[in-house]
C-alpha cells in the first residue's frame, strides 16, 4: 500500500502580518508543490517512522513514543512539521515517508504549510479515511502554531484549498473570481527569513507602540478589502490592474513601517517597478525571503531584471489545493 498526496505553496498578495492580528488577507496557490509518499515500513519498526527527502538532502527517524526526531542527514526544520502530522494522525505502525519539494524552503512560499497539509492528506489516504479539506487545513494550522509558536491560518488554508482566497477577519475562507495567470513574478533573496521570529518581532513592536502600530495594521486590513473588490471581478481592466498595483505599493510601504523589510528586498521591489511592474511588495514574512511583482503582459522583462540581482520565477497560479495521486 502506497499513499501519495501533494499540496501547493502560496504567495500572499495582501495582508501578511496584519492577518496575525485578525485582519483579512489575500493569497493564491502557486503551481509549486510539496509531495508526500507514504509506504509501509519495516515490520520491526513499530512507532518509528523513517523520513527522507533526497531533493532536500534530508534523512531522519521519527520516534513516535518520545515524539522526537533523530536526524541522520540535513537540518530538522521542515521535519518538525512531518513529525507533528504523524503524531496527530498515525497509529504507530511502521511507515516510510518521502518528501519531494518543488519550492525553496523559507522563501515565503509557504513550504512548511504545504508539507504539513500534504503529510496530513497522505496519512488520511493511507488510513483510508475520508478527506475533509477544511479539517486538514485546521489540523495543519495547529501544527504550524505548535512548531512556530504563532501562525495565522492563511498559509495552511490556501495550501489545502488552492485558488485565490480571501481570508476574512473571522477566518472565513472566500474564493475570489479573478485569474492572475501570467502576471506575477516572484523574486527570492538569498537570505531566508524565519517566519516565527518575524511574527514575534512585529508583535513586540506593536506592543511597544500600540497607538501607532494599530493604525498601520488597520490600514493594511483596509488595503486588503479594497483589493478584494478588484480581485472579485471576472476580468480586470487596465485601470483595475493599475489600482491593484498601487495597493501593493502602499502595502509594501506599510510592511516597511512594521519592520519586516530588508535592503535586498527593498532593492528588488524597486528594480521590479523600474522594469515596468505595476506594483511590487514583500510577500510572506519578510526579513529575507521573497517579493512579488504584478506585471501587465508576460512579465518577462521584470523577471530578467530581477534575475540580474537574485533569483526569480514566474508564479503560475494553481486552482488546485490538495491532490491525492492515484
Ligand atoms: C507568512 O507567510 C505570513 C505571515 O502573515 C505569518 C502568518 O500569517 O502566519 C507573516
Amino acid at each position: 500500500m502506497q499513499s501519495v498526496a501533494s499540496a501547493p505553496g502560496k504567495a500572499i498578495l495582501f495582508g501578511e502580518h496584519a492577518v496575525v492580528f485578525g485582519k483579512p488577507a489575500i493569497a493564491f496557490a502557486v503551481d509549486k508543490r510539496a509531495t508526500i509518499t507514504i509506504k509501509k515500513g519495516n515490520i520491526n519498526n513499530t512507532n518509528i517512522t523513517t523520513f527522507e527527502s533526497p531533493i532536500l538532502n534530508l534523512k531522519a527517524e521519527l520516534d513516535l513514543i518520545e515524539g522526537n526526531i533523530k536526524l541522520i542527514k540535513g537540518h530538522s526544520g521542515i521535519v518538525n512539521y512531518v513529525l507533528e502530522a504523524v503524531l496527530k494522525r498515525h497509529d504507530g505502525s511502521p511507515i516510510d515517508i518521502i518528501l519531494d519539494m518543488e519550492m525553496p524552503i523559507g522563501a515565503g512560499l509557504g513550504s512548511s504549510a504545504a508539507v504539513a497539509v500534504a503529510t496530513l492528506a497522505a496519512l488520511e489516504n493511507y488510513h483510508k479515511r475520508d478527506i475533509f479539506v477544511s479539517k486538514i487545513a485546521k489540523m495543519a494550522h495547529e501544527i504550524e502554531i505548535k512548531v512556530q509558536g504563532s501562525a495565522s491560518p492563511l498559509d495552511t488554508t490556501i495550501s489545502a484549498f488552492g485558488g485565490i482566497i480571501y481570508l476574512s477577519e473571522n477566518s472565513e475562507v472566500i474564493s475570489l473570481k479573478s485569474d492572475l495567470e501570467d502576471s506575477i513574478v516572484i523574486g527570492y533573496t538569498s537570505s531566508r527569513g524565519n517566519t516565527g521570529e518575524m511574527v514575534a518581532g512585529v508583535i513586540k513592536r506593536r506592543d511597544s507602540n500600540p497607538k501607532i502600530m494599530d493604525l498601520v495594521i488597520d490600514s493594511i486590513g483596509k488595503i486588503t478589502n479594497e483589493a478584494k473588490s478588484l480581485l472579485n471581478l471576472n476580468q480586470l481592466s487596465n485601470e483595475n490592474m493599475e489600482a491593484l498595483g498601487e495597493l501593493m505599493n502602499i502595502n509594501h510601504g506599510l510592511l516597511d513601517a512594521i519592520g519586516v523589510n530588508t535592503l535586498e528586498l527593498s532593492d528588488m521591489v524597486y528594480i521590479a517597478r523600474k522594469a515596468g511592474a505595476i506594483g511590487s511588495k514583500i510577500t510572506g514574512a519578510g526579513g529575507g525571503g521573497s517579493m512579488i511583482a504584478l506585471c501587465t503582459g508576460d512579465g518577462n522583462h521584470v523577471l530578467a531584471e530581477l534575475r540580474k540581482k537574485e533569483n526569480a520565477i514566474k508564479a503560475d497560479f494553481s486552482k488546485e489545493g490538495i491532490i491525492i495521486h492515484k
